[in-house]
């Protein structure tokens, strides 16, 4: 490889040295994508590209999403902008893998540090196949069948007017989804219900249905299957949706914090 790889943790996160995200080239790509699967969560520090350059190098891993519900930027709709001031407090900190109400939820996101507050504003990561690995014989008995069904309604839906809202349902109808998918391309399995998207477990009570969502929620929020990314400004991350979950952290008001995304749209998860 023409870069040099960290771990972060032995099955979760790496640092990458080496490599400038406005000039790569196939070969490089395609180390790039081998080291994400390797690693889940890549972090490239100092990139200090421009806009284009964002979208252009997510393209180099497949097509990218206009997300339907969150603020973008005006002339480049592939960017989301999360934006946190001390007016408007928000930070995406709830465990969660990116757009999974879709019906081709997204394979991987690509995050850019633009205003960093100077202390707080970690992400922290889980691996999903590591979560899903620890679980009991009898708890991976229990869950490999079921299938879970995710509702944009449950986040982006409540800015919505209820006209809004329904027209919007349907264009994007609850998804259904495995409780437990396989990567496509490594063929390991991991948990995919997360409680930020998903309303419930088909085919079971309710009470049974909070009662999966809680404990494979309990098993993602285990330290020892996580990493955390402390941002800088031109800090880029880049995470696989397929297998992680994340959260952003919920404490550095009233400083402002900004980042910005590309999705790159996945396939329908089995
Ligand atoms: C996201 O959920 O895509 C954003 C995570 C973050 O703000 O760190």
């Amino acid at each position: 490889m023409a870069f040099e790889v960290r771990p972060l943790t032995a099955t979760l996160g790496a640092e990458v040295f080496g490599v400038d995200l406005a000039n790569v080239d196939d070969a490089t790509r395609d180390d790039l994508r081998k080291a994400w699967l390797d690693h889940k969560v890549l972090v490239l520090r100092e990139q200090a590209i421009t806009i284009v350059e964002h979208i252009a190098f997510g393209r180099l891993f497949g097509e990218l999403e206009v997300h339907p519900f969150a603020t973008g930027i005006e002339e480049h709709p592939e960017i989301v902008k999360i934006h946190s001031t001390a007016e408007f407090k928000y930070a995406a900190s709830n465990w969660h893998s990116d757009v999974t109400w879709r019906e081709e939820p997204s394979m991987g996101s690509i995050l850019r540090g633009v205003i960093i507050p100077p202390a707080g504003g970690d992400t922290c990561f889980a691996d999903a196949t590591a979560a899903y690995a620890r679980l009991s014989d009898e708890w991976k008995v229990r869950v490999d069948p079921l299938f879970a069904i995710h509702d944009f309604t449950r986040t982006f839906g409540r800015r919505l007017s209820d006209e809004g809202r329904a027209e919007k349902q349907k264009e994007y109808p609850p998804a259904r989804h495995p409780v437990v998918r396989t990567h496509p391309e490594t063929g390991a399995r991991g948990i995919y219900t997360n409680r930020t998207f998903v309303s419930h477990i088909e085919g079971v009570s309710a009470d049974e249905s909070e009662e999966i969502i809680d404990h494979l929620e309990r098993a993602i929020m285990n330290p020892s299957v996580q990493c955390r990314v402390r941002w800088d400004v031109d800090t880029f991350v880049m995470w696989d949706n397929r297998c992680t979950q994340h959260c952003a952290t919920n404490d550095f008001w009233p400083q402002e914090r900004r980042v910005e995304r590309v999705t790159v749209i996945g396939d329908r998860p089995f």
